[in-house]
């Protein structure tokens, strides 16, 4: 017939798929692609027969091909590359026969928190993890060299950056953006969360790192009642029942009067009456905090909030140690699946 041996050309097509990488270019190789050139060459009767053959032979590789890329693509993901993007590996057989992941109980419980201000009409702002002395400070009405800036046990880079020590650092930032909003006499109302840094030493109560959530109300009239009743409000959802709360007077340079608010350990998470813990700072902003964002303190008022979020996590879970949240234990991260 036609002296080639198809067979022979199938057997050798096969094996260079084989050991390819790229097992799609063997349909584009010469060896592949001379078996139909052959088809012309031949006597008119003999044709019909060698087009099948040759097609079969096509059939045959292209299968081949197809398992080929199949493999490899299942070996790609059997591969874990620790450095690609999760995704890359999300579908690895080993991953999946482990347990999967979940949310850092920390990170879900800010997420309980912010949806519940939101709800109540707060925007939400993440706060920035590294700042400058002038928002964690100069904004705030700390004075110069005055000793409540010591209070802070803040870090410093050594460019003089600050990582900051509460979530305060954003409601210059939140004042600012909100001061036309209240020319078209639309309150501002914004919530801030995130990460926040002291220079502490660590025991059951104090970690160097930890989250705060931070709120801010301005309006024309707005009144520390105000602040009360949204606070009640939001801790009464949180926990999912009555809360007792009291205030006393404390020290903050931005606010005036400056508070410190306490709620009654509820009985059913094994409080006794008489059992207050102090949840956060709050007051009335102070009118050189409104000025230095360019609002008229004469026209507008505020008030603002801020405190711990693991605190709060710490009551409604019954956790005694805070230690446990930054420490990457998985018996203690289960316990929150
Ligand atoms: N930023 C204060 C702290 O971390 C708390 C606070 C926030 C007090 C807002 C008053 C108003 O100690």
């Amino acid at each position: 017939m036609t002296g080639i041996d198809l067979e022979k050309i199938k057997a050798t097509l096969l094996a260079d798929v084989a050991k390819s990488d790229t097992p799609q270019d063997v349909l584009r190789s010469p060896a592949f692609k001379n078996m139909y050139s052959q088809i012309g060459k031949l006597e008119p009767s003999e044709r019909a027969a060698f087009g099948k053959a040759v097609n079969d032979v096509k059939v045959a590789v292209e299968a081949a091909v197809h398992q080929k890329m199949t493999d490899l693509e299942d070996k790609d993901v059997n591969t874990l590359d620790v450095t690609a993007p999760w995704d890359v590996n999300a579908g690895a057989p080993q991953l999946l026969s482990t347990s999967q992941g979940t949310q850092h109980p920390l990170t879900r419980e800010i997420e309980e928190v912010v949806d519940i201000f939101t709800r109540m009409g707060f925007a939400a702002v993440e706060s920035r993890q590294i700042d400058d002395d002038f928002h964690m400070f100069g904004a705030l009405n700390f004075p110069e060299n005055h000793p409540a800036r010591d209070g802070y046990d803040t870090f410093r880079t050594e460019e003089g950056f600050i990582p900051p020590a509460h979530t305060s650092t954003m409601q210059h930032r939140i004042l600012k953006d909100g001061k036309d909003a209240l020319k078209h006499d639309e309150p501002i109302a914004a919530v801030s969360y995130g990460r926040v840094f002291r220079n502490e030493d660590v025991d059951a109560t104090h970690e160097h790192t930890f989250y705060q959530v931070e709120g801010v109300f301005v309006s024309d009239d707005a009144t520390l009642g105000q602040m009360l009743g949204t606070l009640r409000s939001f801790f009464e959802t949180y926990y999912g029942q009555a809360v007792k709360i009291k205030t006393q007077p404390a020290y903050f340079p931005f606010v005036e009067p400056g508070l410190e608010f306490a709620i009654e350990k509820p009985a059913a998470l094994g409080g006794k009456p008489g059992d207050w813990l102090e949840m956060l700072g709050c007051g009335m902003i102070h009118p050189n905090v409104l000025k230095m964002a360019g609002i008229d303190p004469t026209k507008y008022r505020g008030f603002a909030w801020g405190g711990g979020v693991e605190r709060l996590v710490m009551l409604k879970y019954g956790i005694e140690d805070l230690r446990h949240f930054e420490s990457g234990k998985l018996a203690f991260l289960r316990k929150f699946v």
